[in-house]
Order: structure tokens, then sequence, then C-alpha cells
């Protein structure tokens, strides 16, 4: 199977006719198209109502969790049901198996890596943001133990380990994403595992276990090459 896959779109209809053009190869490149969060920028449905346009015209299976900006509106639910009744398969702590190939995804969260993640410890409010950082890991888990085939894909939005977030200011790596989802995903077992976030982060990384990670942010694939708006992957 080939995988097409991208994140960071922060789609605005400006953005509708380059997507568009950009776009248009990926039905000859690949056989399903994963988009791993931030569709759009502010969470809004009228964000959201192009885009769906342009993935609707592409016709590949498509495969999505939603990002951080797409909560932005409270506008979530919303934006799920525009992208399910189109036939997009939304990812968020579920599992969809296609051609033999395992996808899980959830969204993810943030809460640092390694020594330094965040534990629940001490104020009520410290103890509500870990949990909500426990939650989608737990999501995680029950996306991937769902999952029969052989070949499994995860998608997040949040990055899993600090490598592919390294070239960003380390400031901010706790708010990029955090290590309890890796250690999940070396749990269950994984073959390839995607995400984005990090705009300026690195393209490649591996788990504590060795499992391939890569940070799909079109800003880091068009540092690349100005005219790619997706990375293949083949499976
Ligand atoms: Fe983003
Ligand atoms: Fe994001």
């Amino acid at each position: 199977m080939r995988i097409a896959a991208t994140a960071d779109l922060h789609f605005t209809p400006a953005r509708f006719g380059p997507l568009h053009e950009q776009l248009n190869r990926v039905r000859d490149e690949a056989d399903v198209f994963v988009i791993a969060g931030d569709l759009t920028n502010y969470g809004r449905p009228e964000e959201m109502e192009p885009l769906v346009n342009v993935l609707v015209r592409i016709r590949l299976p498509t495969i999505i969790v939603l990002g951080n900006h797409d909560y932005e509106s409270s506008q979530d639910r919303e934006l799920m049901r525009m992208l399910t009744q189109e036939g997009i398969k939304v990812l968020d702590g579920s599992a969809y198996e296609r051609d033999g190939v395992g996808f899980a995804g959830t969204k993810g969260f943030v809460g640092g890596f390694g020594r330094g993640v965040l534990t629940a410890f001490g104020e009520p409010e410290i103890k509500s943001f870990v949990r909500a950082s426990i939650d989608e890991t737990l999501k995680l888990e029950r996306a991937m133990s769902q999952l029969r085939t052989e070949k499994r894909v995860v998608i997040l939005h949040y990055s899993p380990i600090r490598a592919t977030v390294e070239g960003e200011a380390p400031e901010i790596y706790p708010f990029l994403g955090t290590s309890r989802l890796a250690e999940v995903i070396d749990r269950q077992g994984a073959d390839l595992v995607l995400h984005g976030h990090a705009h300026n982060g690195r393209c490649d990384g591996r788990t504590p276990a060795g499992i391939p990670v890569h940070n799909v942010a079109i800003t880091l694939l068009q540092a690349q090459n100005p005219a790619a708006a997706y990375r293949i992957f083949d499976l």
C-alpha cells in the first residue's frame, strides 16, 4: 500500500487553488491519503467546507485525525460530521482497516518527553491537564488493540517522540507531544507512525523500540520541495 501523508494544512479559502493543484496527482501516486491534524486554522465549519470539497475531488480513501487548531472554535463535532458525511474516515481513538492495513488514530496531547513527562501531582489543575494527556494515550491503546491486521499505521497530531520536534524552540517541546504515546505504540507494535503539529521539527525519528516516526507537517515537506503537499510511504 502506498500512503500519501500530510498535516497542518491550516486551510483557508485562499489556499483552495494552490492546494487543489498540489493534490492533483496524489491519486496516481497513492492508494490512501492521510492528514494528521490541523486541517483548518480556527476550526470553523466555513474553513472545513472548501477543504472537504478539495478532498472529495481527489477521490482517494482519506483518513484523518483532527489537530488542536480544529478544536479552537469548539466545533470539532461538527467538523467530524462534515468529513464523515463525505466518506472521509475520522479517527478519534478508533481504528480502521483497509486492504489488509490497519490504521489507529487519535489526536494525542501535550505533556513532554522522557524524564520531562509531566506527572499528575499537586494542584487539581495539573491533575486534570495530565489526565487529558493520559486519556489520549488510553484512546490510542484502545484503537490499536482493535487492529487485527499484520501491518499497522498510527496516526497522531502530536508527536510521540522528541526527535521529530527537534528544530523547534526547546522551551516548547513539552507542548508538542508526549512520550506517553510512544510507550503505547511500542507496547502494541506498529510499522509506521505519522504525526504533525511541530511545523519546524524534523521529518524522521524512531520510538525507543525502533518503530519509524515521521513528522509530515506540510511546512517541513515544503522546506525540502516547495511543490510538495504530501509524502509517500510504501508499506
Ligand atoms: Fe499546525
Ligand atoms: Fe497543531
